[in-house]
């Protein structure tokens, strides 16, 4: 299948193609390299040793996106495209509810005019607000979001299932990714974020590498084992599989359906600051801090619908998370900006 990754060039995306090529898939990538580097498309010819097919271009602009739509001939869309920093989205909320539902309406219009049929959305664990029964499934109340990135993932979702009944051609398949980690084993893509890193394991690896000085555990009175927070941290090539998944599920289902990506086991915040020291070799010194404002106690998935419908579970553990994370990080201190 020809498959559009809308931000294919960003962490997960990047992931998601070289997992789509080992399919036997066509990827081509759609993006405005706001949040990532064309570096990583170089690295995934590296990988593969195929050429991907990329168009820089804002998902905004719906006259671009019509005319990449004409001469694309795609039979489905992985939509990643979309500003993710849980912090940022609070200070500048309008430009993260502009460009996200924005992008996302003029894909979808664009699918429609042009007979598009099938749509993967990269949705996430943030629409289920503070989870009042743990483990999650994708019947849990959702809602209740704590920051407007999450609401702008609860209200696309909300968007996609109403162009599902309005098109009873259409099949959509959100998937509600739980904590994205890791890297894939070659070393050459991973995750870069721009700036201080807001999520955790980049911020460890950071430190183990000399960036940072130490880890700031955001808050060790949390009703957990240890009192630190808990996620269900999956290994992003896990993600990346379960894209690849939901492709045939897509393209012989119509309606829209949520599903949970995730592991279904839990780690603490110290959990995985110790687990990744003791991996890896590397110290990663951490101070106990003040609760981060927003942030829950414990979130983790019941991933039974995705192995049910998709054929889908995480394959890779804690060490391969924290080991594949080292090894991007080491050959790559600077991310992609250090690239020669
Ligand atoms: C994990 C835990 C922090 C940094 C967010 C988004 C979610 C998804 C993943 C996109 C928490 C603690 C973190 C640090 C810390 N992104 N922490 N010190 O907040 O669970 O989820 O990222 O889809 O949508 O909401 O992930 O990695 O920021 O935090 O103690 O320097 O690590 O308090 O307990 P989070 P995170």
């Amino acid at each position: 299948m020809r498959v559009l990754l809308t931000g294919g060039a960003g962490y997960i995306g990047s992931h998601t193609a070289v997992e789509l090529i080992n399919a036997g898939h066509t990827p081509i990538i759609a993006d405005n390299y706001s949040n990532s580097c064309p570096e990583a498309v170089e690295r995934i010819g590296r990988i593969t040793g195929c050429n991907v097919e990329t168009h820089t271009i804002d998902m905004c602009d719906a006259e671009a996106v019509d005319k990449l739509f004409a001469e694309g001939h795609f039979d489905a869309c992985i939509h990643f495209a979309g500003l993710k920093a849980v912090g940022e989205s609070v200070s500048i909320p309008i430009q993260y509810y502009r460009n996200n539902i924005d992008s996302t309406l003029v894909l979808l219009d664009a699918m429609q005019r042009h007979g598009v049929c099938n749509l993967i959305f990269s949705s996430s664990a943030t629409v289920y607000g503070t989870p009042d029964k743990l483990p999650l499934t994708e019947d849990s109340p959702t809602g209740g979001c704590t920051n407007p990135y999450g609401w702008t993932k609860y209200m696309i979702e909300q968007i996609i299932r109403d162009a599902a009944v309005a098109n009873p051609e259409l099949s959509a398949v959100l998937l509600r990714y739980f904590n994205p980690v890791g890297a894939h084993a070659s070393g050459l893509i991973g995750e870069d974020p721009s700036g201080i890193p807001n999520n955790l394991m980049p911020f460890i690896s950071q430190v183990a590498v000399g960036r940072r000085h130490h880890l700031s555990i955001f808050g060790n009175d949390y009703n957990t084992p240890d009192g630190t927070g808990v996620r269900d941290y999956i290994h992003v090539v896990d993600l990346a599989k379960g894209h690849v998944a939901a492709l045939p599920y897509c393209d012989s289902h119509k309606g829209c359906i949520a599903v949970n990506l995730g592991t279904g086991t839990g780690y603490s915040v110290k959990q995985m600051a110790e687990a990744f020291a003791e991996i890896n070799g590397v110290p990663v010194p951490y101070e106990y801090a003040p609760r981060r404002p927003g942030d829950i106690d414990a979130c983790y998935a019941d991933p039974t619908r995705a192995r049910e419908l998709l054929g889908w579970e995480a394959q890779l553990g804690l060490s391969e998370m924290c080991r594949d994370t080292w090894n991007w990080q080491k050959n790559n201190p600077q991310g992609y900006k250090g690239a020669d």
